[in-house]
This record gives C-alpha cells, structure tokens and sequence, in this order.
C-alpha cells in the first residue's frame, strides 16, 4: 500500500545539506546534494502530464520538490530523471491518513522553514451524459478534484504558514465555463474554484496567497483516460440513449481529444511564476482556448449557449 512515510525525515533545522532518500539509496549516498534549506514546494499527481512538468521546472529552478505519486514505478520513473532537490512521497489525495503522514513527514523535514508552496494538482477527468451518469461516478470525480484539494492544504496549512508560503489550485477553463459531455468534471472544478475564493480571503491575514490556474486544453494523458472511460461507459447506456442522444455521443472522440492543445510546460511556467512572483494575481489562464473560453461566458447566457451548441453540428439545432 502507497505510503507516504517514504518521505525522508531530516531534522528541524538540519544545517546539513540535504538529500533525497531515494537519490541516496540508488546513487551509493555520493551525488544529488542539494543546497541547504531552499525553499521548497509539494506538488500532488506528480507522475505525468503537468505535475511532473511542475516538478521537473520547480526542481531546474532550485527549489526543494516534494513530489507526490500513487505508484513505487512511477516514483523510481521520476528519480530517474535525475532533477536536482527532487524526492518522492507515496500519496493518494483522496486518503485522509496518508495526507496526514506526508504532511507529518514534510514537516519533519522542512523543519521551522515551513513549506514555500503547495500545488494541488492531482486529478482525474470523468464525463458522460448527465441522465444517465451514475452519481457515484460524480462523487469520485469531486472526492479527488474538490475534496481531496482542500485535505491536502488543510494538511499543509501550519507548514504554509511558517513560510508565508502559497498555495495553487490546479483548477482549469472547466471551473468557470460547463459543456455537454464533461460537466462532472466541470462541477469539480467550479466547486474548487469557490474553495479557492474562500481559502484566499480566510488565509490573507497570514499573507498565504491562494492562486487559481485555469488551463485550456494541454497535451496531456488526462482526456485519453477520460474517452476510455466515457466510451467503456457508453456500453451500458440503454439503447434509447443513443437514439436521444446520438449526435452529441458521436462527438464523444472529438470532445474529449487527447493529445492536443499547449505543452504542460506552458502550464509548469505559469505556476512558477505564481510561486515566485512578488504580488501574484488569484487566477491565471493558460492558452488561448482559455482566453476565448473566458470571453465566451461574458456573453449573455442564450448567446453562449448557441455557441457552445454550434460546436456539436448535428446536435441542439432542433427542439422537439
Ligand atoms: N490536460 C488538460 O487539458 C488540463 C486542463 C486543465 C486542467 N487540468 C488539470 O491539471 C491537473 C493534472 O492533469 P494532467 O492533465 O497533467 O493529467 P494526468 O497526466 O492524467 O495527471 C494527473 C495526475 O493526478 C494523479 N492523480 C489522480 N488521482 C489521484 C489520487 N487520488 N491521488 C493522487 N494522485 C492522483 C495521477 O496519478 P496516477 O498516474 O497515479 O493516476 C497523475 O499524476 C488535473 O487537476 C487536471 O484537472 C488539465
């Protein structure tokens, strides 16, 4: 079982460089020495697609990386890749008690320089059609993208406070804009973004900024997983499904595209700048769907709405 005790513990204040218990294991205790006391960061779903772009950047940047992952082979995957200050910490979000022992564990080794940055970024994507979605698939797509988000900062929140650190929200264009096919996931994300809202304002007399990152489409496994989750679903749909719906299923492979859009990077060098710039702003958008997304849900709502409907060409152009 993933454990997050895995996380090296150096005491408080160790004037000692310090090493990853990882690097040391593999490397014969003799390279990876990492300044003393950097300021450091934890990243959540650091096993691909953005987080591990975070990670790698943070990590090129100086930055002591506390990187979160489910598995032991995707933990040896991004040791493997030799960042500098990188160590990984076995965690699901969605587990109170390991949130708790990572958290117990970072503390040990950030000591009384506390934590400079969180990323909540672990996630998962989950789609179909609303009537026939079965809602515990809408409880686990909020338990890991909402729930999960705010166990990990409640975790993290007496270590952000020792270093005025910040916190980013890992939320996307899906936390303010909902589309036919993708709204459980949408719900997830507007419903972090209200906890994002909250958290800043609770949080600003201890001077933790809380910054929104709202992405656009990224080049990332997230939606290749979703439309095999969608099109696996779509095998229990009732017949009549596909007789009401059949146009915007057939969208299916289309709306949930993998592959495609900016680079995590993009994504990794926004969140560094929200980490490190002087006065963050609460949200930053990434691409220029995102942009466009944004400008869209300006619009009157009948207006937006024909737009979004123009997208699907075969679908919404009737009333019965
Ligand atoms: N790609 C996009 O177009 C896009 C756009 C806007 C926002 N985002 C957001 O960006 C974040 C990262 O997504 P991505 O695109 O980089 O997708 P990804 O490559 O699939 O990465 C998702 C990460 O979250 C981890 N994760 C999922 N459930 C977890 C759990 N219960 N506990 C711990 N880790 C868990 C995954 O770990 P495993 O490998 O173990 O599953 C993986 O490391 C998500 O919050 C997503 O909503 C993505």
């Amino acid at each position: 079982m993933p454990h997050a005790k895995q996380a090296t513990p150096i005491a408080s204040g160790d004037p000692e460089p310090v090493r990853s218990e990882n690097h040391m294991a593999r490397e014969g205790k003799s390279e990876n020495l990492v300044q003393a006391h950097p300021r450091s960061v934890l990243i959540t779903g650091a096993s691909s697609g953005i987080g591990r772009a975070c990670a790698a950047r943070m990590g090129r940047e100086g930055w002591r990386v506390f990187a979160t992952v489910r598995k032991e082979r995707d933990a040896r995957d991004l040791m493997d890749e030799g960042t500098p200050g990188l160590q990984t910490i076995l965690l699901d979000v969605t587990d109170g008690d390991q949130v708790a022992e990572a958290a117990e564990a970072v503390g040990r080794q950030v000591g009384s320089g506390g934590l400079h940055g969180l990323v909540n970024n672990a996630g998962i994507a989950v789609g179909g059609l609303l009537e026939y979605l079965d809602t515990a698939e809408l409880r686990r797509v909020l338990e890991t993208n909402t729930i999960a988000p705010l166990t990990v900062t409640k975790a993290f929140i007496p270590l952000l406070r020792r270093a005025k650190g910040r916190i980013v929200m890992m939320s996307s264009m899906s936390g303010f804009s909902s589309t036919p096919l993708v709204s459980p996931y949408c719900a997830s994300k507007f419903a972090l973004e209200a906890l994002t809202d909250g958290l800043r304002l609770e949080l600003w007399p201890w001077g933790i900024d809380v910054v929104s990152v709202q992405p656009g489409a990224i080049n990332t496994v997230i939606w290749d997983k979703a439309r095999s989750y969608v099109e696996e679903k779509l095998q229990n749909y009732p017949a009549d499904a596909f007789e009401k719906y059949g146009p915007l299923l057939a969208s299916v492979p289309e709306t949930l595209a993998g592959q495609r859009g900016v680079e995590a990077e993009e994504v990794a060098r926004t969140v560094s700048r929200a980490l490190t710039t002087a006065r963050p702003r609460n949200r930053y958008l990434v691409g220029r769907d995102a942009q466009l997304r944004r400008w869209i849900e300006r619009l009157p709502t009948s207006l937006r709405d024909r737009i979004v409907l123009s997208r699907m060409p075969k679908y919404g152009q009737e009333r019965t």
